[in-house]
């Protein structure tokens, strides 16, 4: 049967994938899937700040650029990710996203440096560009990161888009974060930034929706909320789609359900499916390949959760996989 990436080809989606570096080029069926299956590629890791600037003023663009490579003789495309977070930051800046010791006018220097040095070397070469990650908490507060500390509010966020439009006009530029595939008080807030950041004519292209789902509660109204972003002007895209499910039965008795991959399945469907609804939604990423090297099992683990993606721990294709091949 077709890949997805063939099967999206004629519709103008890209399947994306988020890619571990150190699998790649290692791990022959690994890079022979990502080759293969997807039209667009994520940095899992090796664009974010700590990994290009461990030192200050010294980048190391070498795994990076390894990926850039990658997808070009793939003849995929490339979502930067990410340029402003509070997570995976350099020691010398931040150890935890909200405090350092550099002062505000550092702080606001060190960022455009570092969107200018890091948009220009990637000039050409990246498709959508998550700008700003994750700068809303789920109540719909800013936070009150060290950005926000130094700017004084919310204003780093046109600021470092229209830095990241000076050094490479061509890109598209994208907000992007979890929980914001319902309709609530933090897409709200998200709607809101962006019609602002419209008004004040700031480059912002897209929202990004990381789609970080569980069994364990029920669907978001993605497809609603999807369409009200769309009619602002801006693209949207499925950025780290993942399914998780309850792995483990435990002592707090957490249903481990035989059903769950059907669950899981009708997750997947849905969302591609929004997607697909979506004329301005022009791609669709699963946050990594295969069970066995999901962020997921490490990141929530009381309880246990897993079996996140669409290719099991040895690299086969799931129901899940053939669920969303059947949709496109
Ligand atoms: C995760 C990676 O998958 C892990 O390998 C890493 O240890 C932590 O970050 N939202 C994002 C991604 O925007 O960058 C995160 O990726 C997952 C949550």
């Amino acid at each position: 049967a077709d890949s997805l990436r063939a099967l999206a080809a004629p519709i103008g989606l890209r399947i994306g994938t988020a890619v571990n570096s150190d699998l790649l080029g290692t791990d022959e069926k690994y890079t022979r899937i990502a080759a293969e299956q997807f039209s667009s590629v994520t940095a899992e890791n090796v664009m974010k700040w700590s990994e290009v600037e461990a030192v200050r003023g010294t980048y190391t663009w070498e795994k990076a650029d390894q990926l850039v490579a990658f997808a070009k003789k793939n003849r995929q495309l490339v979502r930067g990710h990410t340029l402003v977070w509070h997570n995976q930051l350099p020691a010398w800046l931040s150890s935890d996203g909200y405090t350092t010791t550099l002062s505000n006018e550092e702080v606001k220097a060190v960022l455009k440096k570092h969107i200018l040095a890091q948009v220009r070397h990637f000039k050409g070469d990246i498709w959508q560009w998550d700008v700003i990650n994750e700068a809303f908490d789920d109540n719909g507060q800013p936070r009150q990161t060290i950005w926000y500390k130094a700017w004084g509010g919310t204003g780093y966020i046109a600021d470092a888009f229209r830095w990241a439009h000076e050094a490479d006009p061509r890109a598209l530029l994208f907000y992007n974060d979890y929980n914001l595939e319902f309709t609530g008080p933090k897409s709200n807030a998200v709607y809101e930034l962006v019609k602002s950041l419209k008004a004040q004519r700031v480059p912002i292209h897209g929202v990004g929706f990381q789609g970080h789902l569980s069994t364990q509660y029920g669907y978001p109204d993605l497809l609603n909320n999807l369409e009200r972003f769309a009619a602002l002007g801006q693209k949207v895209a499925l950025t780290e789609v993942d399914v998780r499910t309850f792995t483990k039965p435990d002592a707090v008795n957490v249903p481990v359900n035989d059903l769950a991959p059907y669950a899981q399945e009708s997750y997947w469907s849905r969302t591609l499916k929004a997607c697909l609804a979506v004329r301005a939604c022009i791609s669709f990423t699963p946050w990594g390949i295969d069970d066995a090297h999901s962020w997921v099992p490490g990141w929530f683990s009381d309880p246990q959760e897993g079996a996140a993606l669409i290719y099991d721990e040895q690299l086969n294709p799931k129901g899940q996989y053939h669920v969303l091949q059947q949709d496109l």
